[in-house]
């Protein structure tokens, strides 16, 4: 949540924090600015709502700085107005700040610098820190005045004071700070919000995400919680809070920034949709050993886990956000169905305030494809440290499944499942759920035949099931999308949805109502199929279409009568159904078709469909489909 970007260089740095901004701005779009140094004075350009409106109000203004930082904005502390939009100054206007976080402790700061003088002109928890920086380097001046052979331990005035202000902050906060008497030099800090380094030639950049990097350079490096960089002419120096001097090196991104373009469609979610035969391409190439036999190892599945991470494992909790929580449902039912694993699935946010009592034996599993969600990394910072005095084999039981590896998720776990979907900007995530599931269907089968639930057989047909689903998703893609587009044309003025499954579909009708209130603001509820007649059925009318998704196996007589109860109230009924059903349009009033897949591997198929109707409702009401009101990409706040 918030991008943050800073440039320090040879080249005018207004260009280069803009085009950052711009890759950065899936993280909020709710404000935008940028602060630059040049002679010696700050000179701060801000603007309310989107980036576009930031460019415009720059427009054909010459700015020759070659050092500056920006900020993208997602509203936690003040409204989305012009005067609460980053970069914040001191009282001077001579240093400027931009965060991504809460700094928690800010009314107490607050009312101790409105003490000293210092005046407040937004409502945000931000400006409170060039305040503090300001009130430091006043004190540190002063003293280095005082007593001309004071030695300071410091690189420079404006770092210690940097470092001071810091100390005093409580919180979960990225934050880059200039300074005018100090134009060669800026500070950055993390204390967990993600900050990434970037090296180029002569220059060094910094932001919230690598995407703003990559397309100057590939030479990285992530900043620690409680680390400290000093960028200067000269290069990079990192500290600790406390001022002791790290030797860091960076590393080298191994992705393309070409993935970050759209290549022709209208929006990156279509793109994302579209990705996903690819996505589980790869999946299926990492995951699983096409040349495995039983003599060789003992599962199929190749993710590269300790065995000491789940030998001996006897129940799983899952601990996720949002669509990562719908999928890591999916993943219960598999580590139900196929392993035998008790597996219970929390919202992180909960989890966080009223954990279950800790159980030996059971591994914990963070879901979180940005790998920053701040309350899936609470939870699981909680759960290590909870298990600070367990047995080393618990202790080490801590597994992640993100999207970015490089995230903080995994500096925080031992254990990691890459989910290589390549990076994601439509806020409404695709391509990282579907690869989620895949991670899912993976350990699933991996612990079901290590602990000998599932036999080999049995697992051999499931990945091989999983090796269709490619070619399935490109036939949904092909025979269904312009009629999916057609339908949607239906649905613009409507203003509730009921969306249903059941098992393992039961999470795929929680997605499919998600993806449709997240980006077309539809009012939309996913249900349990045999849940409706407990109350739900209650809100069904003409006005009211219902999804259900009917896949053949264990529950779709049942899902095929729910949906009967519906259409008994006049509720037009669209059905996710196999293309081999030949009862399928008397029961549906539409029908999306998808291939005949066993039931266990349906979830991924079925949601297919699901995405394209929200995206095409979404579009047709004219929405911003990739950046939907009051979202961000990844949510650093709690
Ligand atoms: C929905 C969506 C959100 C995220 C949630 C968790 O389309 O994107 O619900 O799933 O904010 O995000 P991660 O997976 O990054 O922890």
């Amino acid at each position: 949540m918030c991008g943050i970007v800073g440039y320090i260089g040879m080249q005018a740095a207004s260009d280069i924090l803009l085009a950052g901004l711009q890759k950065l701005e899936y993280r909020g779009y709710d404000s935008a600015g940028i602060a630059t140094v040049s002679g010696d004075r700050v000179r701060c350009v801000r603007a309310k709502g989107k980036l576009e409106n930031l460019r415009q109000k720059l427009h054909g203004q010459d700015d020759p700085a070659t050092i500056g930082i920006g900020h993208t904005r997602w509203a936690t502390h003040g409204k989305p107005e012009e005067r609460n939009a980053h970069p914040h100054l001191d009282r001077d206007a001579h240093v400027a700040v931009v965060q991504n976080g809460i700094v928690e402790n800010y009314r107490e700061l607050r009312e101790e610098l409105t003490a000293k003088g210092y005046e407040f002109l937004s409502d945000t928890d931000t400006e409170t820190i060039p305040h503090l920086i300001s009130d430091c380097l006043k004190s540190l001046k002063l003293e280095s005045l005082q007593d001309k052979h004071a030695e300071h331990n410091e690189p420079s005035l404006f770092f210690a004071a940097v470092r001071q202000a810091v100390s005093r902050l409580e919180g979960a906060f990225a934050i880059a700070a200039i300074c005018a008497d100090f134009p060669n030099e800026m500070i950055v800090v993390r204390q967990q919000a993600p900050l990434v380094i970037g090296f180029g030639q002569g220059e060094l950049f910094c932001a919230s995400d690598t995407p703003a990097i990559v397309p100057h350079t590939r030479a990285v490096l992530n900043l620690e919680n409680g680390e400290i960089g000093r960028l200067t002419p000269l290069g990079v120096e990192i500290y600790t809070f406390s001022g002791h001097r790290l030797a860091k090196m960076p590393r080298l991104l191994d992705w393309n920034p070409v993935a970050v373009e759209k290549h022709g469609f209208r929006h990156f979610m279509l793109k994302e949709i579209h990705e996903q035969p690819g996505v589980i391409r790869d999946c299926l190439a990492a995951y699983f050993d096409s040349h495995w036999t039983p003599e060789t190892r003992v599962s199929p599945v190749t993710l590269g886990l300790e065995d000491a991470l789940l030998e001996g494992v006897e129940s799983v909790q899952v601990l996720a956000c949002g669509t990562s929580w719908h999928a890591s449902l999916v993943g219960k039912y598999l580590l139900e169905q196929l392993a035998e694993l008790p597996t219970q699935v929390q919202y992180a946010s909960e989890f966080r305030y009223s954990p279950a009592p800790m159980r030996s034996n059971t591994l914990t599993i963070g879901v979180t494809q940005s790998g920053e969600t701040a309350d899936t990394l609470a939870a699981l910072d909680m759960e290590r440290e909870r298990r600070a005095e367990a047995t080393v084999a618990d202790r080490a039981r801590l597994l992640g499944i993100t999207n970015r590896p490089e995230s903080s998720l995994g500096q925080l776990v031992p254990n990691i499942i890459d989910t290589h979907a390549g990076i994601e900007i439509g806020v409404a995530a695709t391509k990282t759920f579907v690869a989620q599931v895949m991670a899912f269907y993976a350990l699933a089968i991996d612990l079901g035949v290590r602990r000998g639930k599932l036999d080999v057989d049995r697992a051999m047909a499931l990945i091989d099931g999983l090796r269709q689903v490619p070619n399935a998703i490109e036939t949904i893609l092909s025979s269904q999308e312009d009629r999916i587009e057609e339908l949607a044309h239906d649905f613009s003025e409507t203003s509730d949805f009921i969306f249903l499954g059941r098992g393992i579909n039961f999470p795929i009708a929680l997605e499919g109502a998600l993806k449709l209130k997240e980006i077309s603001y539809i009012h939309a509820e996913g249900y349990p199929a045999g849940e409706m007649k407990h109350g739900p059925i209650a809100l069904l009318d003409a006005r009211v279409p219902v999804v259900a998704i009917a896949m053949p196996g264990s529950v779709y007589d049942k899902v095929l009568s729910n949906a009967q109860e519906a259409k008994a109230r006049d509720a037009r009924l669209i059905g996710v159904v196999p293309d081999n059903d030949p009862n399928a349009s008397e029961l549906f009033d539409d029908v999306l078709a998808v291939p005949a897949i066993d039931e266990v591997l349906s979830p991924i198929v079925a949601s297919i469909p699901l995405q394209l109707l929200s995206y095409y409702i979404a579009a047709r009401r004219g929405l911003d489909v990739d950046q939907p009101r009051n979202l961000a990409k990844s949510v650093t706040v709690e």
